[in-house]
């Protein structure tokens, strides 16, 4: 690595300027068995070699077209160049021939996906981990190492095991003594190579694994492993949650009002556009998923090539992470001059130089947690190995706690994507008791998954809002729309159904004309659909513990007055039975939507502490004229109805005064009566065609997006028109509908939903 990629990049410094052309021939670089594309033209393009299924390009699968007009030289995974055609071979994983004490079924020299492998442990010894394990697509075995541990334990700590592929040296386990771990030629090692047994019986770092060139995390993966690790450090952070899990509590619990500083160094180098902005995607939802616990960390964002960029500094006093987020969102990769340089060690010095400085400066810097996630899709090509930067910061941070509680001051998360220098990336990331800090992904959407799905690992934080953005992904329609919910009414004549959104464990908005007065609980069930999973007869039913119809909801209380039915004050609550079977467990698939004016919603606005309803609302209903939608089924499938709210002026008062045209109201001459102050109004063509609520679809919620969070600002009432009849679903000219407005209905919501934390 070190004189030619310093040749390499002075060199690229200067021609930059002159701007020589460069291409890459293509003759002579075929793969066998495969093929290869090509992306971009000339210098720092890239070739992508592909292999048919179940099989990887060796010894590389990508390479750049250097400034020299040559493709990167082909080399293994070893680091020695490789002089042959590249050629498509197929996955094995890692041979289990380290299994000690017992014995493994079939005996084979390599094995391939789906092959399984069976272990067995000999008299005396009881096996712990995976009896059977089957070799899946990204190079690893499922289940956990098995072990074969000794019946009578009388060592501190239990035997670690031997992952497929290592060898291990060390055969005593009381504390302090020492295991160290070695790959196979071929592999590289992930996670700790050295552990320690503690007083504690536990073994330090992380469990060793051997990688293929072509082994990744999976998003699953990943995600429950970074979830875990990440809340065990935040939630020390947050004064609100005492009560932290035992097993992935740290020993350093933080007072309260200390300081996290979060440094995201982010590679620029070579990304195609639509990968940075995954990248970039990624730690936004990331950051939202921070913003959600009590603590304010400060942030420094870096993005890096041959060179770094610093997009947000961590001594900005007026940045705060709200903005920081504004600023990565907002920050282009063509700011970088040159971006064929990916240079690690260059980006650390700066969060190295940037950290002293917080050092010198902050009275208390011994005491703010440091964390560090780096984000890289390239191979180191310049600016040496950065390693010994990583070092150098280790011994910046902590400086008043010693040996491992030093540690707990510093954590460096490293996430490589793609085609990576895995033993970079391990070498760099922290290696912490039983968590993970390192993680290679097979591509930027992967990551952003990973992102994505780790805020399901955590269900202590009950993020309201959360969904998933339909397009790009495998999501399923649920997944878009977590809050939605059937209700079913079950009468002796017919039953009824109506729709309605989760806003906590046990709470479920919908419309009060769902109900008749003759209906029981019993009677009621709200069903979490699930048309995607394995069983979608099977749909999750909850119990109903009692139906809150809003007091003054009395739908004919007006019937003297020519108003058959009158709408105003349409919703309720319905709470489910408070058992844990029955409980809504939050998923991806099922999560509460933001209400307005609470706490929750604040924070998913990122808005600052202390603001008011008002300021919500002004983000909400920004204009007079707002996008929102609702949730419709449509041949069994979810669908997106897309509306605009008429929240003022003219816009308001034309649809509201098209409640006339309702045939249940042609007697009526003032529409004040019907639509009251409790209403939203959507529908019409101007400016332009909404779509139309159908019978159904009420009590379901009226939704609008910001910040990528769900918040419901209506509930589904009525409409003018039954445009459904005529099979449309889109509006015609004076095709209203009408939703109860939440903002309206504080004062029944505040006492119910206690959970919530309303503000004024
Ligand atoms: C591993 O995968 C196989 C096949 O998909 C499955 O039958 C088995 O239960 C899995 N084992 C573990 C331990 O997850
Ligand atoms: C660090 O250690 C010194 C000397 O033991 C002590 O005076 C100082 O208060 C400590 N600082 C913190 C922040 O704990």
């Amino acid at each position: 690595m070190g004189a030619t990629s310093l040749i390499i990049c002075i060199f690229s410094l200067v021609s930059y300027a002159i701007a020589v052309p460069v291409t890459c021939s293509v003759d002579d670089v075929g793969i066998k068995e495969g093929s290869f594309h090509v992306i971009g033209t000339g210098f720092g393009s890239k070739l992508q070699y592909v292999c048919p299924e179940n099989e990887y390009p060796h010894p590389m699968q990508r390479r750049i077209c250097e400034r020299t007009g040559e493709w990167t030289r082909l080399k293994t995974i070893d680091g020695l160049f490789y002089n042959r055609k590249p050629e498509c071979r197929k996955i094995i994983c890692p041979d289990p021939l380290g299994f000690e004490h017992g014995s493994v079924e079939p005996f084979d020299l390599q094995y391939y996906i789906g092959q399984t492998t069976t272990y067995q442990c000999f008299d005396g010894y009881v096996l712990h981990g995976s009896e059977s394990r089957t070799c899946q697509p990204h190079g690893k075995w499922n289940g956990t190492t098995p072990i074969c541990v000794r019946r009578s334990e009388e060592e501190a700590c239990t035997d670690p095991g031997v992952p497929a592929g290592s060898t291990r040296t060390g055969d005593n386990f009381d504390i302090d003594d020492k295991v160290t771990y070695e790959c196979k030629s071929g592999m590289i090692l992930f996670g700790s190579k050295e552990r320690v047994c503690q007083e504690s019986g536990e073994w330090t770092g992380s469990e060793p694994a051997c990688y293929y060139s072509y082994t990744y995390d999976t998003p699953d993966e990943a995600a429950s492993e970074l979830g875990s690790s990440l809340n065990a450090l935040l939630e020390v952070s947050d004064p609100e949650k005492p009560n932290i899990k035992k097993d992935h509590s740290r020993r350093i619990i933080l007072k309260q009002g200390s300081t996290l500083h979060i440094y995201i160094v982010l590679d620029t180098s070579d990304s195609v556009q639509e990968e940075f902005e995954k990248s970039k995607e990624s730690i936004m939802d990331l950051m939202d998923k921070i913003s959600a616990y009590e603590v304010s960390p400060k942030y420094a964002i870096f993005s890096f090539a041959s060179k770094t960029i610093t997009v947000v500094d961590i001594a900005d006093k007026k940045m705060d992470p709200a903005q920081a987020r504004q600023k990565l969102e907002d920050f282009q990769s063509t700011e970088h001059e040159d971006q064929t340089g990916t240079n690690i060690r260059g980006a650390m010095e700066k969060v190295y130089v940037m950290m002293s400085a917080q050092k010198a400066t902050l009275k208390d810097f011994n005491e703010v947690r440091n964390v560090i996630i780096l984000i890289t899709d390239g191979r180191v090509n310049m600016g040496g190995d950065p390693y010994p930067v990583v070092r150098q910061i280790q011994y910046l941070v902590g400086t008043n706690a010693s040996g491992d509680a030093r540690d707990e001051y510093l954590d460096i998360y490293v996430f490589g994507v793609g085609d990576v220098d895995k033993d970079i990336i391990n070498k760099m990331a922290s290696h912490k008791t039983s968590e993970e800090h390192a993680f290679v992904l097979n591509s930027h959407l992967d990551l952003k998954e990973t992102f994505e799905k780790m805020i399901d690992e955590s269900d202590s934080v009950a993020l309201c809002g959360l969904h998933k953005e339909s397009q790009g992904l495998k999501t399923s329609k649920q997944e878009n729309y977590p809050w939605h919910v059937s209700i079913t009414i079950t009468r002796p004549q017919k039953a009824e159904s109506c729709k309605g959104s989760i806003v906590g464990n046990l709470y479920v908005l919908t419309s009060a004309h769902c109900f008749m007065p003759e209906d029981d609980e019993g009677s009621v069930k709200v069903i979490i659909d699930d048309r995607d999973a394995e069983n979608p007869d099977k749909p999750i039913v909850k119990s109903v513990e009692s139906i809150l119809l809003h007091p003054k909801y009395s739908i004919y209380s007006k019937k003297n007055e020519n108003i058959p039915e009158f709408y105003d004050y349409d919703i309720a609550i319905v709470v489910l039975k408070d058992d844990d079977n029955n409980k809504i467990k939050f998923s991806q698939k099922a999560r509460p939507i933001c209400v307005p004016c609470t706490e929750e919603s604040r924070r998913a606005l990122r808005l600052q502490p202390g603001t008011s309803c008002k300021d919500q609302m002004d983000v909400l209903f920004f204009q007079d004229i707002v996008d929102a939608f609702f949730v419709t089924t449509e041949n069994k499938d979810l669908k997106n109805m897309n509306v605009k709210i008429k929240l003022r002026n003219q816009p308001k008062r034309k649809c509201d005064e098209d409640a006339l045209k309702a045939p249940l109201y042609s007697k009526l001459q003032d529409w004040k009566e019907v639509v009251t102050d409790r209403f939203l109004c959507t529908g019409g063509t101007d400016p332009e065609i909404d779509e139309v609520t159908c019978k159904g679809d009420s009590g379901g919620s009226l939704v609008i997006k910001r910040k990528r969070r769900a918040f419901q600002v209506g509930v589904i009432s009525w409409g003018n028109k039954d445009m459904c009849a005529q099979k449309r679903k889109s509006s015609d000219v004076d095709s209203r509908d009408y939703h109860i407005n939440l903002l309206e209905v504080q004062d029944f919501l505040k006492p119910h939903l206690k959970h919530l934390q309303f503000i004024n």
